[in-house]
């Protein structure tokens, strides 16, 4: 089943993100995304944290990709954005947080053993994705292989280009990345996915239309048992909003 919500803006869509994501704590292996749309998301945590209404002490966490090429004390680097953002502030357990391998020497082997510690960890239970302007989940990207678990994947022009602006002038953007792959993805108990940026419209429209395409990664997770996405409803048109709507009632209004 899927559940769409509404959220006014960034805030209460990392507001409500943090409600689902914090019921995982115990005990449970989360799949976490970077990029812009999850930062309020982890503040949202570490400020839970401060509060002391929540330990991450106990959860195990797979993040969802990472650059090939760029060291990971690089600013660029996932490893990076993930200290800065929510292993280096809250108490996670460092022998339970897992972020792959762009750098390693063999990266089809280290590619293998992301997905056996994946595996014995249970699994995922709630992966948390964002959206790409191109359908993107994690560096999925449009024309592949649904049947993949981790691996390494050449970065569309699409993706190179939005995501330029994390990179020096000068710097080339990489060409390759690690992600997660979509079969284990939706092989997740639950999902949890966050769109943000009227450049999403295309790909929200398709989710929503939930015919399968390969061209359009996110529409592999029509049809999962437990998919919740929250929208900030300030980053779509209202026509849009009213579209999708008038085929799905929105279940919850924030
Ligand atoms: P964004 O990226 O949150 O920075 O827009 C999302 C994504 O590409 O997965």
């Amino acid at each position: 089943m899927t559940t769409w919500q509404w959220a006014d803006d960034r805030e209460s869509m990392a507001a409500l993100a943090a409600s689902i994501i914090t019921r995982e704590v115990n005990g449970g292996v989360l799949l976490l995304p970077t990029g812009a749309t999850p930062v309020p998301v982890y503040r949202r945590l570490q400020e839970l944290y401060e509060r002391g209404e929540v330990s991450f002490r106990d959860v195990t966490t797979f993040n969802l990709d990472e650059y090939v090429g760029v060291p990971e004390e690089a600013q660029q680097s996932y490893h990076r954005y993930m200290e800065e953002h929510f292993f280096g502030v809250v108490d996670v357990d460092r022998r339970r947080v897992h972020v792959p391998h762009g750098m390693a020497r063999d990266l089809e082997k280290s590619c293998r053993e992301y997905d056996a510690s994946i595996e014995s960890a249970g699994g995922i239970g709630l992966a948390v994705l964002g959206l790409g302007q191109n359908g993107h989940v994690g560096f999925n990207e449009p024309g592949e292989d649904w049947e993949q678990k981790t691996h390494v994947v050449s970065l569309s022009e699409s993706t190179r280009r939005a995501n330029r602006q994390y990179f020096p002038k000068h710097a080339e953007v990489p060409k390759r990345a690690i992600t997660v792959g979509i079969q284990t993805i939706v092989a997740s108990r639950a999902i949890l996915l966050l769109v943000s940026g009227a450049e999403k419209t295309e790909a929200l429209l398709r989710l929503s239309r939930g015919i399968p395409s390969r061209e359009w990664p996110v529409t592999s997770l029509a049809g999962h048992g437990r998919l919740d996405v929250v929208v900030d409803r300030s980053s779509v048109s209202e026509d849009v909003y009213r579209d999708i709507v008038s085929r799905i009632p929105a279940t919850l209004e924030r």
